[in-house]
């Protein structure tokens, strides 16, 4: 069993896609074991995109990532982190398979309705990140 962290972006909760998204990601079997829903603070969103500081689209990606509330959730199942990217879709939106939730919803690379955690690490580092009180 594997875990990892998604967040449906503001962009995912203004257009009500919030229901779609996630029956997607139990129809694969994953399962939900946390959830919330709020607005993600500069302090959080700094540590969560620190990989991406300096790059051209990191101030664009932080003030999108607060024009509103995300839902953040810790998914488990088997393959967990490789199921939810592959349901995701690629980053560019040109490039996501169309079945993917970005190859269907998406048409910004930016705002791009789903984040989900890219290996082993990220996943614990994220999950810990959101879910201080979770444990390991
Ligand atoms: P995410 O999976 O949350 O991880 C980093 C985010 O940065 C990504 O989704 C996009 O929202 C954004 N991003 C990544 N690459 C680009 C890019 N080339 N141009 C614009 N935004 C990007």
């Amino acid at each position: 069993m594997e875990r990892t962290l998604v967040i449906i972006k503001p962009d995912g909760v203004k257009r009500a896609l919030i229901g779609r998204i996630i029956e997607r990601y139990e129809d694969k079997n994953l399962k939900i074991s946390a959830m919330k829903f709020e607005n993600a603070t500069q302090e959080i969103l700094e540590k969560h995109y620190e990989e991406h500081l300096g790059k051209p689209f990191y101030e664009s990606l932080l003030s999108f990532m607060k024009s509103g509330p995300v839902v953040v959730m810790v998914l488990y199942g088997e393959n967990a982190i490789e199921l939810v990217r592959k349901i995701n879709g690629a980053t560019d939106f040109l490039k996501a398979d169309s079945g993917s939730i970005r190859g269907q919803y998406a048409f910004c690379t930016t705002e791009n309705l789903v984040h989900g955690s890219d290996s082993k690490d990220s996943a614990e580092r994220e999950i810990h990140l959101w879910f201080p009180e979770l444990k390991s």
